[in-house]
């Protein structure tokens, strides 16, 4: 069983002293089977599943012609077509080398054979193997999930976190706003063995389109006008470390064909620059962009986004979460409290359940203010539904069945309205009712249009929309 400290790689080749020498250069760092010709070769795959191959063409029986290593070539993809197989070739022809890659081989290295180069090589040839075989699992299962309204979304996604940050494959994270992308992304990056080196987020839809792609990859010294000098790019700097590329959804089409070889090749060129740059970086995601609708409309490139989307976290709103929303409010009340000074505040039942009521448009972050803002304003230990700016929800008075259906739609329709910053259609559609027949509740019920009244509120701000 290979160990992602240490890749199983097969090297199949009939010359003994090349093979003590690759023994002795790559057995520190690899799990190493070694075959001499195409039937040991058959027999070493079927007990190991190498991520890469270094494969000799001429093997016996027939060792000056490449047919051997080219019909092997075929053998190995069709078991595994995650496997990468490297050509070690002593013959420098370039037809062998064509009609090797033609067959399925990744590269080709001629004899003698150059370790570093070879080093090289192989590292990336193992982590693209390995991202292709973690890939296809993920897409035979479904993408983690959060269920929703359960109550446990949090140990869920703390779960999930803690799975994804083992590995170094590409996560993309998917969520409303204020769901906890970001947060999401940095957890990863703490969680695994990258947590020593740089967290570099970046806002791509913050960028102007001319300049994203020398905020990624950097540039040359006179690349274009205004490039007086040198500089890395983003994708460099998080290197030994991750990459956080938020707005995904905003990288003009371009820039994504870059990303893309990025994360097929781990190496980059400066714009401007001829040379290219090997960058250990992970690549963390997130958008709260309709990124399939992208890929319908040809904005967004399909093979970037399952390059990005190797596992997909889906953050859900907090309204989806059940009890979450009383938990999390819990642990802002007691953080703010402590950060104010105001230690021992509760929160009563009633604004317990108005937290639950509310279908909290901004999420988690909206939450954080609502919390905050109440451990500033409110007077008493006890903070209720008020101090949060949130309507307790309706108990029917009265004894008539009509008063309780009044009191009950009254509460239904302030929500609704609330959810959709008071537009009518939006609402009338939910509710199930016209628009007319909208207005007509809202007349006779005695409610206004905007349920929060004037603006007043601070959760007008645009953080929250
Ligand atoms: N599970 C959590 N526990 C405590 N705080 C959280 C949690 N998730 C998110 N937050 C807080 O909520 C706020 C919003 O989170 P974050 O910035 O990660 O959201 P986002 O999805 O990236 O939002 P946007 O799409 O608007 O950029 C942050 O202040 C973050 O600290
Ligand atoms: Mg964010």
């Amino acid at each position: 069983m290979e160990s992602p400290e240490k890749p199983a790689v097969l090297i199949v080749d009939d010359d003994e002293a090349l093979l003590t020498q690759l023994r002795w250069s790559l057995g520190d760092d690899y799990t190493l089977g070694l075959a001499s010709d195409r039937v040991g070769a058959l027999a070493a795959l079927e007990k190991a599943c190498p991520s890469a191959v270094l494969l000799d063409l001429g093997l016996p029986p027939a060792p000056a012609s490449p047919s051997e290593g080219l019909a092997l070539i075929g053998e190995i993809l069709r078991r595994d077509p995650a496997t990468r197989v490297i050509v070690l070739s002593g013959q420098t022809a370039p037809d062998p080398a064509a009609r090797a890659v033609g067959t399925g081989a990744c590269d080709f290295l001629a004899k003698p054979v150059d370790t570093e180069e070879l080093r090289v090589l192989l590292r990336r040839a193992c982590r693209v193997a390995r991202w292709e075989r973690e890939f296809r699992t993920e897409c035979t299962r479904p993408s983690v999930e959060v269920p929703p309204g359960d109550g446990t979304g949090m140990q869920v996604v703390a779960a999930t976190v803690r799975k994804v940050a083992a590995s170094d494959a590409p996560v993309l994270i998917l969520g409303e706003s204020g769901t906890g992308k970001e947060m999401t992304a940095r957890a990863i990056h703490e969680s695994g063995r990258r947590r020593g080196g740089p967290f570099v987020a970046i806002n791509c839809s913050a960028i102007p389109e001319t300049l994203i792609e020398s905020e990624l990859f950097g540039h040359e010294k006179g690349a274009f006008t205004g490039a007086h000098q040198q500089r890395r790019g983003r994708i460099e700097s998080a290197a030994g470390g991750t990459l956080f590329l938020d707005e995904i959804g905003d990288v003009p089409l371009p820039v994504q064909v870059k990303l893309l070889r990025f994360l097929q090749e781990q190496s980059i060129q400066r714009v401007g620059g001829r040379g290219e740059l090997f960058v250990d970086t992970r690549v963390i995601a997130a958008t709260n962009a309709d990124l399939q609708r992208g890929m319908r409309e040809g904005t967004f490139r399909e093979d970037f986004f399952y390059r990005l989307a190797v596992v997909q976290i889906g953050l859900p709103p907090l309204r989806e979460r059940g009890e979450d929303v009383v938990t999390l409010a819990h642990g802002f009340l007691e953080r703010f409290a402590t950060e104010q000074g105001r230690r021992g505040l509760r929160l009563s039942e009633t604004a317990e359940e108005a937290l639950r009521g509310h279908t909290w448009p901004g999420n988690i972050r909206e939450l954080q203010n609502r919390v905050r803002r109440a451990v500033i304003m409110s007077e008493s230990r006890r903070i209720d539904a008020a101090d949060l700016e949130l309507t307790a929800p309706a108990t029917p008075t009265g004894t008539s069945l009509r008063d309780a259906r009044d009191t009950l739609e009254r509460d239904l329709i302030r929500r609704c309205l609330e959810k959709h910053a008071g537009r009518i259609a939006p609402a009338a559609a939910e509710l199930g009712i016209s628009r007319p027949a909208l207005y007509e509740r809202l007349e006779r019920l005695g409610l206004s249009r905007n349920p929060m009244g004037s603006g007043r509120s601070m959760f007008h701000s645009p953080e929250l929309t």
